[in-house]
């Protein structure tokens, strides 16, 4: 197969952006290469690569601290993207967005942060289709604090049981619940509105981890009711390193710091420290400067086509795979969830979903396969492991074709 001709679905140029990320045209064991692995980290668009080469040849120095040019340049170029991310999120303020090195560090900020003014006999809820990242804090929470962990069920179809749910919010001890804006294994879009007004209605406060959902669809902080909303630049086309917490200012002034260095203080003594204004307070030490650029390229770089587009374009991908994927002998597509974004995960009988990644690989597709860092929800399935597309703008319909006609001939391999 020579790299994919284009079926257009959206009224994108696919070609036009396929051309745009260097990487789509390698070759992997000889064959073009089927990116498929997006929603683990997405590939970088000539946009970002040049805009961090750009910051790095013209106008790199630490930031905050220099009174010279350079310094200053950057700080503004660094300062900008904090503006950039505030409109992206519809955040009333710019204040309110904190960098972080990711989704995973920013969940961290809160359950450290935000989570030590919480008492014994609070809970925080979680939910059973929640990445490690939006789980294993929690636990440390809960272990240090003494507070309940409690966990919302999901229905065999993979959306949030929005009974079950209500019924661990009925007791008033709900502090936060924190849950996923979309699976990352099952592709569940949740009911992010329905769930900040309950939890409100409690009287807790709603954390969403959009790690997977912002590069799906316009996300608008405030139309969502949300109190915390995280995300990470690298599955939004950005550099890995760089991610964002965004909380209502009044949380972010009462919460503590989380770590404790350079930038983050108002004045220091032997004696004590005092901290600096928010966000400051929550970004010690250097930050990373050329990754946030990059994420700034990126947000502007997405921005441009539009969600319109690109939620379009996944929609149009999501069906037609899902329907390709029906073809093929043996597939069973695990979740079906009424709201859904484009990560698909798949067990094949008779094949272990770590071979059916290893021999999708041998013809150049790039899957995931494993528990997804969701470990309690491949139990929940009753499963150890699926294999999982997921898609990105880049994605065209000759990639799924590839994809199924290729697992049919590993079934054929094995039975
Ligand atoms: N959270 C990323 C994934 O789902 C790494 O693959």
């Amino acid at each position: 197969m020579s790299h994919p001709s284009i079926t257009d679905t959206s009224g994108l140029d696919l070609a036009a952006i396929r051309k745009q990320f260097p990487i789509l045209s390698e070759k992997v064991h000889d064959r073009p290469l089927v990116f498929l692995d997006s929603a683990a980290s997405a590939q970088k668009p000539d946009a970002v690569i040049n805009a961090m080469v750009h910051t790095m040849h013209h106008q790199y120095a630490n930031i905050h601290r220099g009174l010279y040019w350079l310094s200053e340049r950057a700080t503004e170029a660094y300062e900008a993207v904090r503006d950039q991310v505030a409109g992206f999120l519809n955040a009333p303020s710019r204040e309110e967005i904190v960098f972080t090195g990711n989704s995973t560090e920013a969940i961290n900020l809160v359950a450290y942060s935000f989570g030590s003014l919480l008492t014994p006999g609070q809970a925080v809820v979680i939910s059973e289709m929640e990445h490690h990242a939006n789980l294993v804090p929690w636990q440390m929470l809960r272990d240090r604090m003494g507070i309940e962990l409690r966990i919302a069920p999901i229905t065999d179809a993979g959306d949030l049981d929005m009974d079950a749910f209500s019924q661990l919010l009925s007791d008033g001890k709900v502090a936060l619940v924190a849950i996923t804006h979309m699976s990352n294994v099952l592709g569940t879009i949740t009911p992010a509105r329905q769930i900040a007004d309950m939890a409100h209605a409690a009287g807790a406060l709603v954390l969403f981890d959009g790690s997977q959902a912002v590069v799906h669809h316009r996300t608008d902080v405030q139309a969502l009711g949300a109190d915390f909303y995280t995300f990470t630049g690298h599955k939004l086309y950005g550099p890995t390193g760089i991610g964002v917490l965004w909380a209502r200012r009044a949380l972010l002034e009462d919460m503590p710091p989380f770590m404790g260095g350079g930038d983050m203080i108002s004045t220091v003594t032997f004696e004590k420290s005092t901290w600096a204004n928010v966000p400051h307070k929550f970004e010690a030490g250097t930050p990373a400067i050329v990754e946030a650029i990059g994420l700034g390229a990126a947000i502007e770089w997405v921005e441009k086509f539009g969600f319109d587009a690109i939620a379009a374009h996944e929609q149009a991908l999501t069906s037609y795979a899902l329907q390709r994927l029906a073809t093929v002998p043996g597939l069973n597509v695990v979740g079906h969830p009424k709201e859904r974004g484009g990560v698909i995960s798949f067990t094949m009988a008779d094949v272990h979903p770590h071979d059916i990644a290893t021999l999708l690989d041998r013809n150049g597709i790039a899957v995931r396969a494993g528990h997804h860092c969701a470990e309690p929800l491949m139990r929940r399935l009753g499963l150890t492991a699926t294999a999982r597309a997921s898609f990105g703008i880049y994605t065209v319909q000759e990639e799924i074709d590839a994809l199924a006609d290729t697992l049919v001939r590993i079934r054929e391999f094995f039975v």
